[in-house]
């Protein structure tokens, strides 16, 4: 099986200076306290950090595939009901791992997978008016089973699946992914007799792609979803390695630490120069920003600690935001994610022999273009002293994505103990859900609905 390469060349003093890369010393200081911080994370392992070992729960992925099997065939539309860990990770292996052009369904019987992340009224309306549900099979995901958002897509698709097909017919179209015994999900899967999964303890939603969250849509969306597990077991194993310079975990971790700490760059870019990777910059700017973004250290003074992740897309953004990228303000560091071969090979035709402008592309594919757009401009950003790494993706396949999954979800942990933050919980999210609740004049919140009703009067003028 080939392995992901994480390739740090650019991202060292000697390729783009002192200024604004590391040093060999400097990265040897960080390897002691990452080796600490790896020590401090694995020992949580079989404790509250369950995540590491979701790759090794055979018996889960078993119901999964069962039950992914007893339904292939019955429905046209797989629809998931989550929103933030509930959903990115499925949004993101959907892309890279099933065809670009899937729900068109052109090419193959399996069904169209949609992750409703949003409660827009015009998605939800659009979804009631175009698709019967009698077709669909909806997948509601929430792990604290809490969610307004998604406890309101599930009334609202409850109700739209009973007025079409009854009361004991609707439950064959529902499948429920929450907590074993908590919440309010669990309380309706037990009135309601619905087939359910468990998003087990220790794993938190945005860690939680690797559980039944995101197994469930993706096995019944036809991903190989034992690939995906088989090469994020082969990482986990890399990332136990104490030795630093063999653990890619670690040193993602201790660059993501040093790039803001020590050369003053708040924002961490990810840069996808393949379109089917494109969304795991989306799934990875949560896991950075709600795992790293706090207020207070864990002694509970405030730092107010973290980067803030930017999603690119090449050669697309290379028409929009590299300008930014390479002449404004030294504050960003840079990862490319790089596919070495493609599924496909495009020739691109040879014409009008006498324009240099165009002939120079005749005779040659698509493949070497999009591959010298990418390296040049991992040449412009190194020229103009911007610091980036590369991980190297042999191909967009299963194990590939699995292994870069585990990867970076366990170097975003030992980045929890560079930073000093705890690194699991989210009270920023919970605080924009109190507030919700409030406002929407759920009991026992009055008090938070007084108080931002009496909050400053706005300024606004009309334009
Ligand atoms: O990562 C997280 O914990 C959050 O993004 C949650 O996934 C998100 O708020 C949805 O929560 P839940 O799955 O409990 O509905």
């Amino acid at each position: 099986m080939e392995q992901l390469v994480l390739d740090y060349t650019h991202a060292m003093a000697d390729v783009v200076g002192p200024e604004h890369g590391l040093t060999r010393a400097e990265l040897a200081d960080c390897a002691a306290a990452s080796k600490i911080a790896l020590a401090a994370v694995q020992a949580r392992r079989t404790k509250d950090l369950r995540w590491l070992d979701l790759p090794y729960q055979t018996s889960v992925h078993e119901q999964v595939l069962d039950y992914a099997d007893r339904m292939a065939g019955r429905f046209q539309n797989i629809v998931v009901c989550g929103i933030g860990g509930s959903a990115l990770g499925t949004i993101a292996l959907q892309q890279a791992l099933n065809s670009p052009y899937h729900n068109l369904g052109a090419r193959q019987s399996l069904p169209r997978l949609f992750v409703l992340d949003n409660i827009d009224p015009d998605l939800i309306g659009e979804f009631l008016a175009q698709f019967d549900p009698s077709e669909c099979l909806f997948n509601v995901i929430s792990k604290s089973g809490t969610t307004a958002e998604t406890t309101s897509q599930f009334l609202i698709f409850q109700q739209a699946l009973i007025e079409r097909l009854g009361r004991k017919e609707h439950v064959e179209h529902l499948c429920v992914t929450t907590d074993e015994s908590k919440g309010v999900m669990r309380e309706i899967v037990r009135r309601e007799g619905y087939q359910s999964f468990v998003v087990p303890e220790g794993v938190g939603g945005r860690f939680s792609v690797l559980s039944p969250v995101g197994l469930v849509p993706l096995a019944l969306a036809g991903i190989d979803i034992k690939g995906v597990l088989k090469g994020a077991a082969d990482m986990d194993a890399r990332c136990r390695n104490e030795d630093f310079h063999s653990n890619p975990a670690q040193v993602y971790a201790a660059i993501q630490w040093l790039m803001q700490a020590r050369k003053r760059k708040p924002m961490s870019v990810t840069f996808s120069y393949s379109q089917r990777l494109a969304l795991l910059a989306d799934w990875y700017a949560q896991l950075l920003a709600e795992s790293i973004g706090k207020r207070q250290s864990r002694k509970g003074v405030d730092v107010f600690a973290g980067p803030t992740p930017i999603r690119a897309l090449g050669v697309t953004d290379q028409h929009s935001q590299m300008q930014l990228y390479t002449e404004g303000p030294h504050d960003k560091w840079f990862t490319l994610l790089s596919v070495e071969r493609s599924d496909y090979s495009v020739p691109i035709p040879a014409a009008y022999a006498d324009l240099e402008a165009i002939r120079y592309l005749g005779d040659r594919t698509l493949n070497e273009l999009f591959a010298a757009e990418r390296d040049g401009a991992r040449v412009a950003l190194t020229a103009a002293q911007r610091p980036s790494v590369t991980f190297h993706f042999p191909k967009v396949n299963p194990h590939a994505i699995g292994q870069y999954i585990q990867c970076l979800e366990i170097a975003v942990a030992l980045m929890g103990e560079h930073y000093d933050v705890d690194a699991f919980d989210q009270p920023g999210v919970e605080a924009g859900k109190i507030a919700a609740y409030a406002l929407m004049g759920r009991t026992g919140f009055e008090a938070k609905k007084a108080e931002i009703e009496s909050a400053a009067p706005s300024s606004r003028l009309r334009v």
